[in-house]
């Protein structure tokens, strides 16, 4: 087992991606923490998690709230006495009809970058403390290239989280503490996803991918899986691309 044993804290494990990332370190030994806004897409990823002998737990989390992240984190520290692994994967989609729309712009950089910021000002003072951790923040292809049709603010809060990733990474390594950060192409649409989720509009954007098809949440999921075990320990400051190799295009 890959990360047997280690307490992990996954922001977004409700539905998607983070729901994927939930249950595959759930089935390479870790014990979960569902932390999500919503309540009953958590409660059944903790359900189906069970139901194949894993351990887990929903614990509500506003990621936009420093004191729910206190709350969330010092709960699980206490009862856990570790937490070994922080997956701040939790993200609203930029793809929004006005993308020019400055509102829209404050609630993806609350959302994305502060949310992520959040959870690295609450975890990193616990693993330099134990001596270890890993955290794992997921950005997005959007972090490197310009993208047709989505809010510019989403790009610039997936670069936040890139760079914040880097100094994290210099910052904590010699407390034996890695910060590294995985960037997702093209995926199933997120829950808040507008434009991009219209299947026409996802032919043409399909056709710009060199692998000429969509990632799946578990070919992220396995990035994340690596990141965040042991096997990964000389990494830190790192960045994965899984995205079926447009940037490389
Ligand atoms: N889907 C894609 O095409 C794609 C591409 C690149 C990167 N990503 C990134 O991958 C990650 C996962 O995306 P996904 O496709 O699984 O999206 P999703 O919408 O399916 O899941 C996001 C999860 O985050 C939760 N969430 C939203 N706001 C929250 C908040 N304030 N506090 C706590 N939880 C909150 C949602 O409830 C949901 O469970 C995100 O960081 C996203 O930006 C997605």
């Amino acid at each position: 087992m890959r990360v047997k044993n280690k307490v992990a804290v996954i922001t977004g494990a409700a539905n998607g991606q983070g729901a994927s990332e939930a249950k595959l370190l759930a089935s390479e030994g870790a014990t979960i923490i569902v932390a999500d806004i919503r309540e009953e897409l958590g409660l059944a990823v903790v359900s189906e998690i069970e139901q194949m002998n894993g351990l887990a737990e929903y614990l509500k989390l506003d990621v936009r709230d420093e004191k729910n992240w206190h709350d969330v984190i010092s709960r699980t520290a206490e009862k856990h006495e570790r937490i070994d692994i922080l997956i701040n994967n939790a993200a609203i989609s930029g793809s929004q009809p006005d993308l020019l729309s400055t509102s829209e712009y404050d609630k993806i950089m609350e959302v994305n970058s502060k949310g992520v910021f959040l959870g690295m000002k609450t975890c990193l003072p616990i693993m330099k403390e134990q001596g270890f951790g890993s955290i794992v923040n997921i950005s997005s292809h959007a972090a490197f290239v310009g993208q047709e049709y989505v809010h510019m603010g989403y790009s610039g809060s997936k670069a936040a989280v890139r760079t914040m990733t880097k100094s994290a990474a210099v910052q904590y390594a010699k407390f034996n503490v890695r910060v590294n950060s995985v960037h997702p192409g093209m995926m199933p649409p997120m829950l808040t996803s507008a434009g991009t989720a219209r299947p026409e509009m996802r032919k043409v954007m399909v056709e710009e991918i060199p692998m000429k098809r969509e990632g799946k949440v578990e070919e992220v999921a396995y990035a994340v899986l690596f990141l965040a075990s042991d096997e990964a320990s000389y990494i830190t400051g790192a960045e994965l691309v899984v995205d079926g190799g447009t940037i490389a295009k």
